[in-house]
């Protein structure tokens, strides 16, 4: 008797041990998605960077309600060896004090936090889209953090329009032409799609270009990149970070010229760059994009909608925000988004999918529940 108990525990132990923490085997795109504490994840418009065996989840922390799309609190971080079980590892980032002055006042629109590791000065640099509070989006801002430890806490740096005084690679001879100066804006929806005639990079030549939804990435040499929606959303930059990720060198290219395309992703496989992004819809989804290249610096070829089956032509109905490479194992990548809830932000959830490859392109499926290992 004592021995059949004693296997009973050993082999609950065992279960309890393989299902992690918070007892997740599985992933269940679009559901409730409890941490170690039994809380539904809080980091939305989320960015990843495996270090030394762990995973760790970057997010903007959301709260209650329509106001609980600005940045009430912070960046926060959630750590896992499995991608399934999450441990809460607290703010990481935290916004100041409402009224403080700071740019990342609480109250200021702080999204799409990325973490990546400087392998020279073994430091964790943040950066995110910053919109100054109270001016919607019109800062079109990058802000830059740092810290000793993955887990924070990160040191709010500055915020930039990058590439001030510098023209990009593959820049046209009416950019540096005498266009009159425009007025546009934007504070969600989107512009007409003739950003090509208008000369905004031109328009905004000195003073850095605008940037907006973004993400980073290393490359194999240890270079970094900042990809971003700059020029009213109309076009996509990819812009080369300095050696110590902290600023920007000048050099970049403009991509998707008057796509209109936000929510970027980019991943590396067999030497091939790729990229996932949305069209301009604000929270509602859209039809997701996909691109190829050879070189970061392109040329990128648009490859079109990598979801199939998605009958409501909505990303599964969510929004790209990371490509995450599995570790250990070859030719296992992750799509990951958010389905935001507008209305009562903290409720967004997560779309993670399988990503599977077909010729130069890859391609998204839904699952309800699924697992790396199957
Ligand atoms: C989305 C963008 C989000 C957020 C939102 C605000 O298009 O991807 O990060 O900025 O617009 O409406």
């Amino acid at each position: 008797m004592k021995s059949r108990i004693t296997f009973t525990l050993a082999a609950l132990m065992l279960l309890s041990a393989c299902a992690g923490p918070s007892g997740n085997r599985y992933f269940f795109p679009g559901e409730i998605w409890p941490d170690n504490n039994h809380v539904h994840i809080n980091a939305h418009g989320g960015g990843f960077l495996y270090d030394k065996g762990v995973y760790y989840w970057f997010g903007e922390h959301k709260t209650e309600g329509e106001n609980g799309n600005l940045a009430n609190v912070g960046v926060h971080c959630y750590s896992s060896r499995d991608l399934y079980n999450w441990t809460d590892e607290g703010i990481v980032l935290a916004v100041m004090p409402p009224s403080s002055g700071s740019d990342i006042e609480a109250g200021c629109i702080l999204e799409r936090p990325k973490v990546i590791k400087n392998g020279k000065t073994g430091k964790y640099v943040m950066w995110f889209h910053l919109e100054p509070k109270g001016k919607g989006y019109k800062g079109a801002l990058s802000g830059v953090a740092i810290s000793d430890n993955v887990t924070g806490p990160y040191t709010y740096i500055k915020a930039v329009r990058p590439n001030a005084g510098h023209y990009p690679v593959n820049v046209l001879d009416i950019h540096k032409g005498d266009s009159p100066a425009l007025h546009l804006s934007f504070d969600g929806g989107s512009l007409p799609a003739n950003a090509d005639t208008l000369n905004i990079l031109g328009r905004d030549m000195k003073s850095g270009q605008m940037a907006r939804d973004m993400t980073l990435f290393v490359d194999d040499d240890g270079k970094a990149y900042h990809i971003y929606a700059s020029e009213e959303n109309s076009t996509l930059h990819i812009a080369e970070l300095s050696d110590d990720y902290l600023s920007h060198t000048g050099k970049y290219g403009r991509f998707f010229v008057g796509r209109f395309m936000e929510a970027p992703a980019m991943f590396k496989r067999e030497g091939k760059y790729y990229l996932m992004m949305s069209g301009c819809t604000g929270w509602r989804p859209n039809q997701a994009r996909s691109a190829v290249s050879d070189n970061i610096f392109g040329e990128w070829k648009e490859l079109g909608d990598p979801c199939i089956g998605d009958t409501t032509q909505t990303t599964f109905h969510s929004q790209s925000t990371y490509i995450l490479p599995v570790q250990g194992k070859p030719d296992t990548y992750i799509y990951i988004g958010d389905r935001w809830n507008p209305q009562n932000a903290i409720d967004g959830r997560y779309v993670w999918l399988p990503i599977t490859f077909e010729g130069d392109r890859f391609t998204i499926r839904w699952n309800d529940k699924w697992k790396i290992e199957e």
